[in-house]
């Protein structure tokens, strides 16, 4: 069974990502990065994790080909900026999920893009 079943699908990875991205505006480090409207934002996360989870190619088909590391470029992604994203998804999956080893297998495969992403010393 893929994660994106195990987490329930595209509808309950929208309500993770929602609280994510609440748990990210309010980051000090990291709400600098986003623009003022989030909601865009979100609705390309929930496309991209849906795939990026075993689900549909959802992101692909509207945006193409991911390429998410260099997406990332323009931004300066520290191992800080990097342990705080994973810390808001932590806290959102918490809100969400009640497996914990779910939640550490999510966690387990975000992190190593996470650290992937970083591309700023500091
Ligand atoms: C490592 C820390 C990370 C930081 C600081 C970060 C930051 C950002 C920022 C600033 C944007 C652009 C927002 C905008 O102006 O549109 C963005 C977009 C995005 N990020 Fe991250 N991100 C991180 C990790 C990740 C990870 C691990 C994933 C997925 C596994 C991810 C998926 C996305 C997606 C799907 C978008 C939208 C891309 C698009 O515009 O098409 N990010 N991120």
């Amino acid at each position: 069974m893929t994660l994106y079943e195990q987490l329930g699908g595209t509808p309950e990875i929208n309500k993770i990502v929602t609280l994510f991205y609440q748990n990210v505006v309010a980051d000090p480090l990291l709400a600098p990065l986003f623009p003022e409207d989030i909601t865009p934002v979100m609705e390309k996360q929930g496309q991209f994790l849906t795939q990026f989870f075993g689900g549909p190619p959802l992101y692909t088909s509207v945006h193409g080909h991911p390429r998410m590391r260099a997406r990332h470029l323009p931004f300066e992604i520290t191992k800080g900026r990097a342990d705080a994203w994973l810390s808001c998804m932590r806290r959102a999956l918490e809100e969400r999920v009640p497996d914990a080893s779910l939640r550490e297998s999510v966690l387990e495969r975000l992190s190593h893009t996470a650290y992937f992403f970083i591309n700023t010393e500091g």
